[in-house]
């Protein structure tokens, strides 16, 4: 494999098919297989100079006893000699309550597997996904974000909002072990069912372009999810041709958002990010001295041949290098 020696990493997840094929390879640091094993793309991969990584998930019950936690690494860094692969992402998401017998297993999981792997297949890397805010808001994810972050060798931050870095760095998580995670899809919200989340947030008329669930969206509170439901930027970009609005931007989110009518005359608000907005989180990835962005996930654009198609996808990819 070659090194690279890229100033910004580009941590991508790829979920299987072949659009990989379609990836701005210049640009890819480590690419991270959720979906089936693709010995085709590790290959590619490697002819690139990029890291493959395997997905590590396993439930937080069986990480409590060492000799499980053992077991399941041992299995995992098999499976990647066997692979060729150069790593593995750790993707846990679960419920985990402060100081619970799972908290202190979960960092002792994450040290135990860095350790291995890096004794085991040496260059290679073990990183983690931690949620968009390190407040134990998100489904009680109480994680020792320090810890965990010490451990390996960075985390992948699944966020949407900037201002949640600076509470990891407080932390005292270096910048260099945060890579920002940005949504190459969107959330999709059906305007006029209001009753689940009044009281949260601003009731405000659509005339004004106000979806009521709108503030909600970076808050990323329980009844967001409720209400909204996930959709690739390749669909949100189909839906634009026909929208009401075209592509919006609210100021103070610094976010694009569109508006749509379905056919059975309902109005949605769908909120992204675009390449506009990818392009400030990048020049805050470079500004602050992160390690890297990455997106979930590269299969989220069109990577069909039609010259709009190529060209949107372009952008996206584009706006990742902070100018
Ligand atoms: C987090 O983990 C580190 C490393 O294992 C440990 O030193 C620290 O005490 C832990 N912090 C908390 C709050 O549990
Ligand atoms: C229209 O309404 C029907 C019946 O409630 C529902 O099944 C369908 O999914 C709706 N269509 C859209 C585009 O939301």
């Amino acid at each position: 494999m070659k090194s690279l020696n890229r100033a910004v990493f580009v941590f991508v997840f790829d979920v299987g098919g072949k659009t990989w094929k379609f990836y701005d390879w210049s640009q890819i640091t480590t690419v991270a297989i959720f979906g089936q094993y693709d010995s085709e793309l590790m290959c590619y991969a490697h002819s690139k100079g990029s890291r493959v990584v395997l997905k590590g998930d396993i439930s937080e019950k069986e990480i409590i006893l060492p000799a499980r936690r053992a077991a399941w690494i041992k299995q995992k860094i098999e499976t990647a000699k066997n692979q060729h692969m150069d790593g593995i992402n750790i993707d846990i998401e679960q419920r985990v309550k402060r100081k619970s017998p799972e908290y202190y297993a979960l960092t002792a999981l994450v040290k135990e597997t860095t350790e291995a792997f890096h004794k085991e297949i040496p260059g290679s890397q073990v990183t983690f996904d931690v949620s968009w805010s390190p407040e134990c808001i998100n489904h009680d994810r109480c994680y020792n974000y320090t810890g965990i972050a010490d451990s390996c060798d960075f985390v992948f931050v699944m966020s949407y909002d900037e201002g949640r870095y600076e509470s990891y760095i407080r932390m005292g998580i270096s910048p260099k072990k945060l890579v920002m995670g940005v949504p190459w899809y969107g959330y999709d919200y059906t305007c006029l069912d209001l009753s689940k989340c009044i009281g949260i947030t601003e009731v405000v008329s659509l005339q004004a372009h106000v979806c009521s669930f709108a503030k909600l969206v970076t808050q990323r509170l329980p009844c967001s999810k409720a209400s909204g439901h996930q959709v690739s930027y390749k669909i949100i970009m189909n839906w634009e041709k026909n929208s009401l609005s075209g592509v919006l931007w609210d100021k103070e989110q610094k976010a694009p958002y569109l508006e749509y009518k379905d056919s059975n005359g309902t109005f949605h608000q769908v909120w992204f990010d675009d390449p506009r907005s990818i392009s400030l989180k990048a020049a805050y990835v470079k500004e602050h001295g992160l390690r890297g962005i990455g997106m979930w996930h590269a299969n989220c654009l069109d990577y069909s041949r039609g010259s709009v198609a190529q060209e949107q996808t372009k952008v996206m990819w584009e706006a990742l290098k902070p100018k």
